[in-house]
């Protein structure tokens, strides 16, 4: 983690221009009383900074990064870039942003900008390089901080200018040859064949179903044209601010595919990541666990920061539940856990105006006598106890593989069953080895596996000949692999890879699968084999044939029955899995017992389904985090010191239920 941040930097995003200059002072007073020790500032003040085409007003920001560093508070400060002010849209109605049906989307809420928008951009990178002259020496700043969640609300602008710089990025794709893009879209299908770049169009709502391939490349070039947004800003930064590290926040969770953030990671200094709960989902604490995994991966399994989450209630789903007492606290140490180097929220007050007034912040409307500002104080204490975790990072030996271009892949239109979703496989395996007190690490395919004992390959829908090389390598030096259905069906172009199911793994796997026999809404089957009794299934089966493979499950009735299930193949020193069919959350613990003693993991002490227990491994040091999410004291078998309560812990750590404990452990876990 750059040095110029906090160890464990506790705080959120600060917006004293919504506030009179009087509550300002009050802000740092209160910040200071919470331990606040890092703000992202400006994260939507353009039209404060510069009010006009050639006004600008810098002084009340001078002001804050004076008074925050008097304060000894650090700054991320934001480059403001994310929500244009009115009179640059009125000057410029060709920046705003249109949709798959050709509405414009206005300016009066945020984010009204087309991301290939030149005019956008010159703007944009003149207030970045006004604010890096100016304030590149402060002593307050920590980070810089581009945007605001790119792509939040404009990921996909299918205007003209879109729609140009779309042509653009496929001519240079398809080496300005027209018939390459003809043949990888597949465009001898339905008359759709093309003369010439300049009559395609980003796929606009057409009578029916847009050439897949199509919407696939236009998913690849709206998110490569938000990553540009991103890397000019950073390069002014680097250029201007040397030293100064330079991120943007992410929105790893599930309801957010469009940016290949497992290719971001890799242009920015340190990552970062914002993460909001689903209050309608119960257990959502699975749900934050494979996301902050997923976070990690994404920053190559260095230390990240958790730029925002929520204290409490979020004021953008139909029903914002307020967090239960202990949950924030649960919530962020979740994160810590997983290898966050930050906690910090939205925001630190909470508005008294605008549209996210009942959003929970630090600060509530409530003021200091109330259980959520205790709370946060509770969690400052908590966090500056446990510091010393900082820089650790945990070190498993499970991965899960995990690629955007799969998943967007995947969720494509016209597929044999619409309840085959990217992330369930890959979020109900983490689950299950979580829940065995198995780390796992969320990562590309194209990460280097040859330290993995079990790697876990769900719904990779679209995969390279170079991932199925690096996993049969894996699999032959010793590894244990696990495919599941609907894996290794296209190539790149989101052509069939044919000779049978699943395509490009039928060799590693050893089997062939001739139909795919998806099952109905609320059609279940049994499965047999997996220890005792038989598991349910849904959503999925196959007609499939053993070529090497042995079978280990079989379906007991529906349209496969009497067929595999689940096979597995010796492979070199390892073997192959698949498994061909959605298994019950009971059917995946089952399955995991038996993959985890394959490949023979360690389990962490302790872990169940609502006792979340990790590791954080630092360099002559390990911490065991306990978080427990259920009503019942857990027990953990562990040595050391629990930093949280700083008791000395001899294989006996009790945690309450709701609670949670950090033990840094007497004999340091394992490093390698
Ligand atoms: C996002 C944004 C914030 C705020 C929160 C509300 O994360 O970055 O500005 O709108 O959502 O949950």
């Amino acid at each position: 983690m750059p040095t110029s941040l906090p160890a464990l930097a506790f705080g959120g995003d600060y917006n004293p221009e919504q506030w009179p200059p009087e509550a300002h002072a009050e802000d740092r007073t209160l910040m200071r009383e919470a331990g606040v020790d890092l703000v992202t500032l400006g994260v939507f003040s353009w039209a404060w900074l510069q009010p006009g085409p050639d006004r600008w007003d810098f002084g009340w920001l001078d002001e804050q990064m004076d008074a925050l560093h008097a304060a000894d508070i650090k700054v991320d400060l934001a480059t403001a870039t994310a929500s244009p002010p009115a009179w640059l849209a009125q000057r410029h109605p060709e920046m705003l942003p249109v949709t798959q049906d050709g509405r414009t989307l206005w300016p009066g809420g945020r984010q009204a900008f087309c991301p290939s928008s030149p005019v956008y951009r010159e703007h944009a990178l003149a207030l970045c390089t006004a604010l890096a002259e100016r304030y590149h020496d402060h002593p307050a700043l920590a980070l810089w901080h581009v945007s605001n969640e790119l792509g939040c609300h404009n990921a996909r602008c299918y205007c003209d200018v879109s729609a140009a710089a779309f042509r653009t990025w496929l001519r240079q794709r398809y080496d300005d040859d027209v018939a390459r893009l003809n043949d990888a879209w597949g465009t001898a299908f339905w008359s759709q064949r093309y003369d010439d770049f300049e009559q395609v169009l980003p796929p606009r709502v057409a009578p029916t179903h847009a050439n897949p391939t199509q919407q696939l490349d236009f998913l690849r070039f709206s998110s490569d044209q938000l990553l540009d947004n991103f890397v000019v800003e950073r390069d002014v930064l680097h250029r201007i601010s040397p030293g100064v590290p330079v991120t943007t926040n992410f929105m790893v969770m599930r309801q957010t595919m469009e940016m290949d953030y497992l290719r971001w990671g890799r242009e920015l200094d340190v990552v970062s990541n914002d993460h909001y709960l689903i209050a309608a989902e119960a257990g959502g604490h699975r749900e934050l666990a494979f996301s902050a995994d997923l976070t990690r991966g994404t920053a190559d399994g260095r230390p990240w920061l958790l730029m925002e989450h929520s204290t409490s209630a979020v004021n953008w789903q139909p029903r914002n539940r307020a967090k239960l007492p202990g949950e924030m606290i649960r919530n962020s140490l979740a994160h810590v856990a997983r290898g966050a180097d930050a906690v910090l929220f939205f925001q630190w007050r909470a508005s008294r105006a605008g549209a996210e007034k009942f959003h929970s912040g630090l600060l509530p409307h409530a003021g200091t006598d109330t259980r959520q500002w205790r709370e946060v104080v509770e969690l400052s204490r908590l966090l500056d106890a446990v510091e010393e975790v900082a820089g650790s990072a945990p070190r498993n030996q499970a991965a899960i593989l995990f690629d955007y271009e799969a998943w967007w892949g995947c969720e494509l239109d016209s597929h044999p069953s619409i309840d085959v979703r990217y992330r369930d496989r890959a979020e109900d395996l983490h689950r299950a080895l979580t829940a065995q007190g198995v780390g796992v690490d969320v990562v590309h395919p194209s990460t280097d596996l040859t330290s993995y004992d079990l790697v876990v390959v769900p719904t990779l829908y679209l995969v390279s000949d170079e991932t199925v090389a690096a996993l049969t390598a894996a699999a032959e030096a010793g590894a244990t692999v696990v495919v599941t259905y609907f894996s290794g069906i296209v190539d790149e172009s989101d052509h069939i890879r044919l000779g049978g199911y699943p395509g490009a793994f039928r060799e590693l796997l050893g089997v062939r699968t001739t139909e795919f026999l998806p099952l109905l809404a609320g059609e279940s089957v049994q499965v047999e084999g997996l220890g005792e009794g038989a598991v349910s299934a849904d959503t999925w089966a196959e007609d499939l044939e053993l070529d090497g493979a042995e079978a280990l499950a079989t379906y007991v009735d529906g349209p496969a029955a009497g067929l595999p299930a689940v096979t597995r193949r010796a492979v070199g020193d390892g073997r192959a899995w698949y498994v061909a069919t959605r298994l019950d959350a009971a059917g995946t613990d089952r399955l995991v017992e038996r993959l985890v003693a394959d490949a023979g993991l360690e389990q962490l002490p302790g872990a169940s389904d609502l006792v979340e227990v990790t590791r954080r491994v630092g360099d002559d040091a390990s911490w065991l985090f306990v978080i427990n999410h259920g009503d019942e004291q857990a027990e953990v078998p562990v040595h050391g010191v629990d930093l949280v309560t700083g008791r000395e812990v001899a294989g006996d750590l009790r945690v309450p239920g709701g609670g949670v404990a950090v033990v840094r452990e007497a004999d340091p876990g394992r490093s390698d």
